[in-house]
């Protein structure tokens, strides 16, 4: 794992502002995440996760700041290349959001078809979508419809969709709420087995505190909007400050 701040992040961000109405959400947020290292951001409810993630993937238009991915600045970048880098990021969105009127097998086709033009993938979409169900060990649910399974199995097809283009970078937002204990271990030891086999670089969101333990290499909390403390989860755990006490106290 290469942490060293001598290499560019694979992603970046820096200074991001976004207000809703009167209500200034983020307020200068920064963030770097450097190749094949877990970052986790931690904030309460409504403190702008979401936000910060949907601003990352280009479904929020930032008031102001950087983002950079791969060492390219998105505000530059035309529709073309904004669409190539895009499948480079897969992105678990909160609460798995799969298609409901669509079998599990569609599902994971989808991203395939949306980028089929960027995409120079010598698989065919037949191949993929079990290899990326194998991944989560749910190859027999190729043809449900995802009423038809559990909560966890839901989570799981929703990260085998956000597999599914081989993406070097992850973005996880919430991969274990709404989970019992025990699912939210098996999502968890999937996204570890997932960074070893694949080398990937990955941003989770989450306010467990269980997850932020086991899968972080390092830790940022968010707090009125800005990047209010980072370091790894020990460092932090034993923090003096209040406001970061807040977050590992049950
Ligand atoms: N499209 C929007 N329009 C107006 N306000 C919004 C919009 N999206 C988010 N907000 C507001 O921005 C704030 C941050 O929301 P966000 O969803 O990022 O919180 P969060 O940290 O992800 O919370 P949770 O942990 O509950 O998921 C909230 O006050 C929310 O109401
Ligand atoms: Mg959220």
């Amino acid at each position: 794992m290469r942490t060293s701040k001598n290499i560019s992040p694979i992603l970046e961000i820096r200074d991001l502002k976004k207000s809703f109405g009167d209500k200034d959400v983020l307020n200068g947020f920064n963030l770097k995440l450097f190749e094949g290292e877990n970052l986790v951001v931690m904030g309460k409810s409504g403190s702008g996760k979401s936000v910060m993630v949907k601003c990352l993937v280009g479904l929020i238009q930032a008031d102001s700041g950087i983002i950079r991915i791969k060492e390219q600045d998105i505000e530059v970048l035309g529709r073309a290349e904004l669409d190539l880098l895009r499948t480079h990021i897969g992105f678990l969105f909160q609460g798995s959001a799969l298609y409901d009127s669509m079998t599990v097998r569609e599902n994971l086709e989808f991203p395939l078809r949306r980028h089929k033009k960027q995409l120079k993938m010598e698989e065919d979409t037949e191949s993929l979508v079990l290899e990326a169900l194998k991944n989560v060990g749910l190859e027999h649910t190729l043809d449900s419809m995802p009423s038809e399974l559990s909560g966890g199995m839901q989570r799981r097809v929703a990260l085998a969709r956000a597999l599914i283009l081989k993406p070097e970078i992850i973005l996880y937002d919430e991969p274990t709420t709404g989970l019992d204990p025990i699912t939210s271990k098996e999502i968890i030891q999937l996204m570890r087995n997932i960074q070893e086999t694949y080398n990937t670089s990955s941003l989770i969101i989450t306010h467990d505190v269980d997850c932020a333990r086991v899968i972080s290499n390092r830790m940022i909390l968010l707090v009125d909007g800005i990047n209010y403390a980072e370091g790894s989860f020990e460092e932090l755990a034993k923090s003096q400050d209040p406001k970061v006490q807040a977050f590992f106290k049950t």
